[in-house]
């Protein structure tokens, strides 16, 4: 086995959004490393940003909108259960670590750390999740499907990684752990240190020390996963006549169990002659990609405001996405949790690409007579003699009407909120 593989940042050469690639910039990570070879990062983020203490990481596991598993190892007999959990076993008690899926809907930090990944396409990200774990935890050696970038909060863990052919699993274990495990690589992560795996390298990781790491996880949709989804939603929208098979005149048969030819030709005939439109499979893959996680769910504001009421308070504090939102868009459509929400606009592709838009910018895009109506102020490009608005105005109003009633209509479902009452 090789020995710990050195990596040292000297002279940091990029950062994106806070996350050190060191020498490596990221043009060269994405070149040379994403989803091609692991990549050791020290110090990838600020320790601070991924400090939230242990114990109050732990009291996640109570929640039952989180969803969380605990693992224990005594002696290779590895045990798994499903929370949400009352009681944990205590952080001096050796070799058990518990997982918090989709923290970054839940905690601020972890929101923040998937934010910094906006140099990747948000479709691609799946969440952050969080372990915490005793001295001599972890969840046993095994591969993922997708790529992970492994960041250490609090506490010492030590990863060894390579790559095999043999993705054999251990039968009879409440985990897929790997019937063999060689690992190539080794290092011990220090808090704000990352290790970055692409799909399928074997890895194992085991805490020294009660610690914390995050874990930045992908998604990549498989061929099945897709048409499972599209097929449906293609039935349910399959337009104008629906024949049902007949048979008249039918002839007595003394094969009952038989399935009859026409009847297995009319259904296969069916099946074959069924071509999807590409408008169909193109809102469908947006819907498809904009589907918010199993568990997620969207609160109404405590207070409801008026349209008006709401869009005073949108240009004083900007909007942001709630961090369970999904919102993709192509150049035809925008996608927001697994709905079309307009035609995409320069607003909605800010807000689809940050995550959130700044008072500045709503301010900027909307039109004038909207922002003068809220201060009562008059309207430069209104002709009080012809009682006409300039033209560009006018239709920049007509424009707006409808994205601001979506707009409003997702602010009252929870999944847009005011920006700087979370981030500022
Ligand atoms: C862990 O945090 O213990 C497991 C993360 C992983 O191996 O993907
Ligand atoms: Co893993």
């Amino acid at each position: 086995m090789t020995s710990t593989k050195k990596v040292t940042n000297r002279r940091p050469k990029n950062n994106v959004g806070g996350l050190n690639f060191g020498p490596t910039s990221v043009a060269e990570f994405l070149a040379q490393f994403w989803q091609q070879k692991p990549l050791l990062l020290r110090r990838f983020v600020d320790p601070g940003s991924v400090n939230t203490g242990l114990e109050s990481l732990l009291s996640f596991a109570q929640q039952d909108d989180i969803s969380s598993r605990l693992i224990r190892v005594r002696k290779q007999d590895w045990s798994m259960q499903e929370g949400p959990f009352d009681a944990l076993p205590s952080l001096r008690t050796k070799q058990w670590t518990i997982l918090l899926q989709g923290m970054d809907r839940s905690l601020d930090q972890a929101y923040a750390l998937r934010l910094a990944f906006g140099f990747l396409p948000h479709a691609r990200i799946d969440d952050v999740m969080i372990s915490v774990a005793s001295a001599g935890g972890g969840v046993g050696a095994h591969l993922d499907e997708y790529d992970v970038f492994l960041v250490q909060g609090h506490g010492q863990r030590r990863w060894r990684w390579g790559y095999q052919s043999d993705h054999r699993f251990q039968t009879n274990k409440p985990l897929k752990l790997l019937e063999r495990f060689e690992p190539q690589f080794e290092a011990v992560l220090e808090p704000g240190d990352c290790l970055y795996l692409p799909p399928r390298w074997a890895h194992e990781g085991v805490a020294l020390s009660p610690c914390s790491t995050w874990s930045v996880g992908f998604r990549a949709p498989s061929r099945q996963e897709f048409l499972q989804y599209f097929l449906l939603e293609a039935a349910e929208s399959v337009s104008g006549a629906n024949p049902r098979y007949q048979d008249m005149r039918l002839a007595k048969t003394k094969q009952a169990g038989r399935i009859p030819i026409a009847l297995a030709e009319q259904l296969k005939q069916w099946a074959m002659s069924f071509r999807s439109e590409q408008p169909l499979v193109e809102q469908a893959l947006g819907r498809f990609l904009s589907e918010p996680a199993a568990n997620a769910w969207f609160e109404s504001p405590a207070k409801s405001l008026s349209k008006r009421q709401w869009l005073s308070k949108a240009l004083a504090f900007g909007l942001a996405l709630h961090p369970a939102s999904r919102m993709v868009y192509d150049n035809k459509s925008v996608w927001l949790n697994g709905e079309i929400l307009a035609r995409p606009c320069p607003l909605l592709r800010q807000l689809a690409d940050q995550r959130y838009i700044h008072a500045n910018q709503l301010k900027k895009s909307l039109p004038e007579n909207m922002t003068n109506a809220l201060s009562n102020a008059p309207t430069k490009h209104f002709d009080p003699v012809t009682k006409r608005q300039d033209a560009r105005e006018c239709k920049k109003t007509v424009e707006f009407q409808p994205l601001f009633d979506s707009l409003f209509g997702c602010y009252q479902q929870g999944s847009i909120r005011f920006w700087s009452e979370k981030h500022s």
